[in-house]
């Protein structure tokens, strides 16, 4: 461990904000409404305007994530944000226009088509090491670094390399790049692009497959909900990696062994344990999604409080990952402790149930195979006075950056 003490950590209330000052708060990281004892304790209700809880209880959260989820529904505030980015795809569908969604687009994240888009990844791994060595020994934003990197796998997989993506336009060259390949009738390339697998993709019950404007939505929400998300993955890890220059030089080694000097493919996932315990611990201390809500269908009883119809029901899975009931000393950095599988529902990070992140395994192969091939040709140091500010706003991004130097090996 280094002397310092423990990594970056928000902040949280000591004491009870009153509805204005938690309004402001939310604005500027909508973590700091989270109360402290939300990390010493299983449930935490107030009103805030509306009545909700915070639930830090596993037992509670399997409750709402899978025995009772048509109970708990994404809450509004979640649609009315996502909707105007990603429509009504399978991330806020609810019900059965979620459930043949979400069987049609099943497919296209087995474990079979994940490792077959790993070259990709493998490819973008060693642009972003060529871009880090040439800035050599100068610093450099490390979480820009990687919002470039994995900006070009969700390019290339998802259109295939048809690099056209800023908001508003990317609807429209969405619905023209679908129209001009025709491609629902066109055979795949070699390796097949997340559109072409959503093609393919029907529900098994009803046979339905996706309208062109369903295929869209879909694809923007791929591209939405999986680019930055792994990036801050990768950003935090990389934070990680320069403060415990032990787990880096750990890391280092099992990454050296397994590659002997090449690029990381998915044929090494296997032989990469320990740098895939550092992307569990980074998911764990700074989990991209840190908090989701639902809002309660009908009365219930959660954690021993009562849950009236309308109220909102969040998991802050910053606060269920840093819970002392839960976790020994949650606010340091062990990768060590996933050696052991976490507790059900006590580690969250892509949530979990019927509605659990669909590309968790593409990001996690994405994340060990990029973390792997650069710390086994670089070492990273932190920057003095340059530490990133965990603020969260829609996803838990570090403020400032991540800038770190580094160096070969
Ligand atoms: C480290 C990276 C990622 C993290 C931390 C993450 C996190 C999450 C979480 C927490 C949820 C559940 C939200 C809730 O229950 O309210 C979710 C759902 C989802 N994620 Fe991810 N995600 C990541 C990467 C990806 C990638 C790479 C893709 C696609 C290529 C993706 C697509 C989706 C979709 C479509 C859903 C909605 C699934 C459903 O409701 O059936 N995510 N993600």
């Amino acid at each position: 461990m280094p002397e310092s003490q423990t990594p970056v950590a928000v902040p949280l209330a000591r004491k009870p904000l009153g509805m204005l000052k938690s309004l402001a708060a939310a604005r500027n990281n909508v973590l700091s409404i989270i109360p402290y004892i939300a990390t010493q304790q299983p449930v935490v209700s107030g009103t805030t305007g509306v009545r909700w809880h915070m639930l830090m209880d596993p037992d509670a959260i399997r409750r709402v994530l899978l025995e009772e989820l048509e109970n708990y529904p994404k809450s509004d505030v979640t649609k009315n944000l996502l909707r105007p980015a990603i429509g009504e795809s399978l991330f806020i569908a609810e019900g059965a226009h979620w459930r043949w969604q979400r069987r049609a687009a099943a497919p296209v994240f087995s474990h079979r088509n994940v490792s077959a888009l790993a070259p990709v990844m493998s490819a973008a791994a060693e642009t972003s090491l060529a871009r880090i060595e040439a800035a050599d020994k100068r610093a450099s934003d490390i979480y820009a670094e990687m919002v470039r990197a994995t900006f070009d796998i969700t390019a290339s997989v998802t259109l295939s390399g048809s690099a056209l993506f800023s908001s508003d336009e990317v609807h429209r060259a969405i619905d023209a790049y679908i129209a001009a390949n025709s491609r629902r009738s066109a055979g795949a390339g070699d390796v097949p692009d997340l559109l072409d697998l959503l093609l393919e993709g029907e529900d098994p019950e009803t046979g339905r497959s996706m309208s062109t404007a369903e295929l869209r939505d879909n694809l923007l929400t791929f591209i939405v909900a999986g680019h930055e998300t792994t990036a801050l993955t990768l950003a935090w890890a990389f934070y990680l990696c320069a403060f415990d220059q032990d787990v880096q030089d750990k890391a280092r080694a099992e990454a050296q062994s397994a590659l002997q000097g090449r690029t990381a493919t998915a044929a090494d996932l296997p032989n990469l344990p320990y740098c895939r315990m550092i992307i569990d611990e980074a998911l764990r201390l700074y989990p991209p999604a840190a908090l989701v809500s639902r809002t309660a269908q009908a009365p219930d009883t959660l954690a021993g409080r009562e849950v009236k119809k309308g109220d909102t029901v969040m998991i802050p899975i910053y606060a269920l990952h840093r819970n002392a009931l839960l976790w020994d000393d949650p606010d340091a950095f062990r990768p060590e402790r996933f050696a052991e599988k976490p507790q059900r529902y006590a580690y969250l990070p892509f949530g979990d149930g019927p509605r659990i992140c669909i590309g968790a395994s593409f990001a996690l192969q994405e994340a060990v195979i990029i973390l792997a091939t650069l710390l086994a040709k670089r070492r990273f140091s932190p920057v003095q006075g340059k530490t990133p500010d965990p603020v969260m706003i829609l996803t838990l991004r570090p403020e400032g950056g991540v800038w770190l130097t580094s160096e070969a090996v």
